[in-house]
């Protein structure tokens, strides 16, 4: 029997109608004889009434939450309304009832409101995706990576795959490796991203390639990263960074028309790497909210505060009607501060015109009222050097907007991060690091050569509401810059070799220059869905500590297995 309907479908213009409908039994309840199942399915929920005179009464009795059924019958008006459904004001009097599938009493419950522990919802992943919630979040997911994939596909792109079993890629995290039977002691790397074979298509000569590519990454997972995610991965040849741009930003504004009727406005905004540390403490801020990060460095120059004279920065962030803030909230504040770098926070408040605060007994009055704070002000502060002082008050700002309720709901603002310096330099290792990737071409490869701690990348993110989403850049198309930048992040020819030697030959046979951008599909989801863990897009997500609760992943293998790919393992 096909059904005719979905659950969420029939209404009062179907009464007196013969329908079929299938579905899981979402609740089941027998009143004063009368027995009424609500039948689920992925749309919605119709209520089936089985009165005690017909014949398929006793199987009705039967059923029980999740069993899987099917019936036959004639929709009928309802005599209590249920405005909160769809199909509220109809019920279904069933003529026919056949059980299709029987259920144990399901672990968590399948409904939106869940109060079950993380572990047991994934570890039972298949009853967690029934509840309508998660079913929207894949259904969501569906039509974002259709959307996205439309649009590169009227754009001209061919969508193209590129393998897993690879060779290790530098994207900055540590790999997943795979042992190799027909070649012991030797290994595959999953690809932390298809950077190399995308640059490949675009030697190769295909000039629009995109994938849907799954990546691998062994780094500490938050709350927006998995090990194993989603990318849509974009290269073109001959391009600019501008053509990258907005290619990608069509992509995104289709796919939040059509998926979410979001008009979102282009342009987006442009902003330096710089500009975003210096004012946001961050390389992704969040633009649906102002509080910019001030420097008041010169200020306290030339007063004897300690801790702050000899440091090279003082910064602050001045929140409005803050003053009111409870000595737990600030020291709450100041764990922030420190798990972020931060050395100390120091504070100073205007409440009812009264001046006080951590640091104001070394300040004059004078210097107190140089600071301008108005009624209910409080300037929180932090000393130190540029990246801590950054990277403290950045986190500060987040989470003076969520105590403060700054951020609103249903907003996108979408940022372009760009100006990015090439290379990041590690005091400890004494060495530089390709604060993107490797292949990010400089904009000035003499700069590279002669101070490469000035030079700058061709690189460019793309950042949503105080997430990274994107990261892209134009690369080296030229081997000797590929060589130089190689060199300078301290490569010694052989490691290149052994590492890169195919790619650096392949720069020889005529590269086109080229470049693109790589998004992520999963925190794209996760965004437009309005969740901010990213294990609520992904169907069967790992946990925090990359373990895959249903299938109890990783696990030991048979001693075979081990065997066979010459592998002993240490205690
Ligand atoms: P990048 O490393 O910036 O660039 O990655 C691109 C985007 O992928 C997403 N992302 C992740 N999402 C979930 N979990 C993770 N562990 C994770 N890591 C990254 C982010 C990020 O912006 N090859 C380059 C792209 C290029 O240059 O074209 C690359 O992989 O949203």
């Amino acid at each position: 029997m096909k059904y005719t309907h979905h659950n969420n479908e029939l209404n009062s213009s179907h009464l007196n109608q013969e329908v079929y409908l299938k579905g899981w039994v979402a609740k089941n309840r027998n009143l004063g004889g009368l027995m009424f199942i609500d039948l689920r399915d992925r749309f919605g929920i119709t209520q089936l009434v089985v009165k005690p005179e017909n014949a398929y009464y006793e199987t009705a009795l039967k059923i029980k939450n999740e069993y899987v059924i099917e019936a036959k019958g004639v929709v009928i008006k309802r005599e209590s309304i249920n405005k909160g459904i769809n199909t509220g004001d109809i019920e279904v009097e069933v003529t026919e009832l056949t059980i299709l599938s029987s259920a144990e009493n399901p672990p968590i419950i399948i409904s939106n409101d869940t109060d079950a522990l993380e572990d047991t919802r994934l570890k039972y992943r298949y009853l967690d995706l029934r509840r309508p919630v998660m079913q929207n979040f894949m259904i969501k997911r569906h039509q974002i990576t259709q959307a996205i994939r439309q649009t590169l596909v009227d754009e001209g792109f061919y969508e193209l795959e590129t393998p897993i079993l690879g060779k290790s890629t530098p994207e900055g995290a540590r790999d997943y490796l795979v042992p190799s039977r027909l070649y012991p002691g030797t290994f595959y790397a999953l690809p932390q991203s298809p950077q190399i074979y995308k640059q490949l298509f675009m030697i190769a000569g295909f000039e629009k390639y995109f994938q849907v590519a799954r990546c691998f990454r062994d780094e500490d997972l938050r709350a927006d990263r998995q090990p194993e995610f989603t990318q849509i991965d974009i290269e073109a040849s001959f391009v600019e960074q501008i053509d990258v741009q907005e290619l990608v930003e069509k992509v995104m504004v289709n796919t939040f028309k059509k998926v979410l009727n979001v008009e979102v406005q282009r342009p987006f905004i442009q902003m330096s790497y710089q500009e975003a540390m210096e004012k946001y403490g961050t390389d992704k801020p969040d633009m649906r909210y102002e509080l910019l990060i001030k420097d008041y460095s010169h200020f306290f120059k030339t007063i004897d505060v300690p801790f702050f004279n000899d440091r090279d920065f003082v910064k602050g962030l001045l929140v409005e009607n803050g003053s009111h803030l409870t000595r737990k909230n600030i020291d709450a504040l100041t764990d922030i501060v420190k798990k972020n770098h931060g050395e100390a926070l120091a504070y100073v408040k205007n409440s009812d015109g009264i001046i006080s605060g951590s640091i104001v007994k070394f300040m004059s009055e004078s210097e107190q009222d140089a600071l301008g704070l108005k009624q209910g002000d409080i300037l929180f502060l932090v000393p130190g050097s540029f990246d801590r002082v950054s990277s403290a008050l950045g986190a500060l700002r987040i989470a003076i907007a969520n105590e403060f309720k700054l951020i609103p709901n249903d907003v996108y603002k979408f940022l372009w991060v760009v100006d990015w310096p090439l290379l990041e330099y590690n005091e400890e290792e004494q060495r530089y690091y390709a604060k993107h990737h490797p292949f990010t071409a400089p904009v000035d490869p003499e700069v590279l050569k002669n101070n490469p701690k000035e030079a700058m990348a061709k690189a460019y993110d793309i950042v949503l509401n105080g997430y990274e989403i994107g990261g892209g850049s134009i690369r080296i198309h030229n081997q000797e810059v590929q060589r130089l930048m190689f060199d300078t992040l301290g490569l010694t020819k052989e490691d290149v070799a052994h590492r890169f030697g195919f790619f650096v030959d392949a720069l020889k046979y005529g590269t086109p220059p080229h470049g693109g951008l790589a998004l992520g599909l999963d925190r794209v989801v996760m965004l437009m869905t309005n969740t901010s863990n990213i294990k609520d897009v992904v169907a069967f997500p790992k946990t925090q500590s990359a373990k895959d609760m249903m299938m109890q992943a990783p696990s030991d293998v048979d001693q075979i297995q081990l065997d066979e790919l010459q592998l002993k393992v240490g205690k």
